[in-house]
């Protein structure tokens, strides 16, 4: 796809690789709509990145308002050719220890709310001649379970097969759908857990990658990537 000129939604776009798939995107010359709750980071991003980027203050759990700003939003303007799955939370914790209300809350965000903006932007770009994108960010906690992540894995694991569900389902409406699986990206994602050190995957470099993939011939699909760390551990002090 080229990207100049095409219309990006964004979800998590406040901070972390979100900010930086925006960045790249808008670099790009691409139109971004960036979604998250924090209308303050949204706005400092919009003063950064200038009007290709509009901010969209949602929750994107609350999905009658998100349903009306799809049918608003896309109803006067050029459709969407890139959603980016990316909005994220992690609770972790030994599994007795692990509140209902928060496996409730990462199950939500990580995965039915997936599905829920997906099912509302996939018939826009099946009006589209052109190819489009759908790209779900999951996580190798999607690939391996671990202890004391019980609930992440079980929420990216289910994107997983949601993803590549997908993937058959839309490549014969020229609709890619790619699952990216990244280990540990340096973002604010680990502040409550312990915070990020040097030797983590910069999300500059996470945010190259998926231009990359949106960037490829239109009938060449990556529809799986897993990215990591050469050296995962933190240097020695
Ligand atoms: N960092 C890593 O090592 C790593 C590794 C593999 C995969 N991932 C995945 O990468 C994605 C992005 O994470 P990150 O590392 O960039 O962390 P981050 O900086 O914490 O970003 C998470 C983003 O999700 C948004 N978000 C969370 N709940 C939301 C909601 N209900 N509605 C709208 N937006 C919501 C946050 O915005 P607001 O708080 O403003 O709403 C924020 O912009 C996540 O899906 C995460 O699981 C991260």
């Amino acid at each position: 796809m080229q990207l100049n000129g095409k219309i990006a939604i964004v979800t998590g776009a406040s901070s972390g690789i979100g900010a930086e798939f925006s960045k790249a995107l808008t670099k790009k010359g691409c139109h971004v709509y960036g979604l998250a709750r924090r209308s303050e980071r949204l706005e400092q991003l919009q003063s950064r990145l200038g009007n290709h980027f509009t901010p969209v203050t949602l929750d994107i759990n609350d999905h009658e308002k998100v349903e009306a700003w799809v049918d608003e939003t896309f109803s006067k303007s050029p459709l969407p050719d890139i959603l980016i799955n990316n909005a994220g939370i992690g609770y972790f914790g030994a599994v007795d220890e692990l509140a209902p209300e928060d496996w409730d809350t990462m199950i939500q965000t990580n995965l039915t709310s997936v599905f829920r903006l997906t099912r509302l932007i996939v018939p826009l770009m099946k009006k589209s001649d052109a190819t489009n994108h759908i790209i779900n960010i999951a996580s190798v906690a999607g690939l391996l379970g671990n202890p004391n992540i019980s609930g992440y894995n079980a929420s990216k694991f289910a994107i997983r097969g949601f993803s590549e569900s997908l993937m058959k389902e839309l490549r014969n409406f020229r609709i890619k759908v790619t699952c990216v699986y990244p280990g540990s990206i340096a973002t604010e994602f680990f502040d409550d857990h312990g915070g990020t050190h040097p030797n983590m995957m910069q999300g500059e470099d996470v945010a190259n990658t998926i231009t990359h993939i949106l960037e490829t011939p239109d009938n060449f699909l990556i529809d799986e990537i897993t990215m990591r760390p050469l050296v995962p551990k933190p240097p020695n002090k």
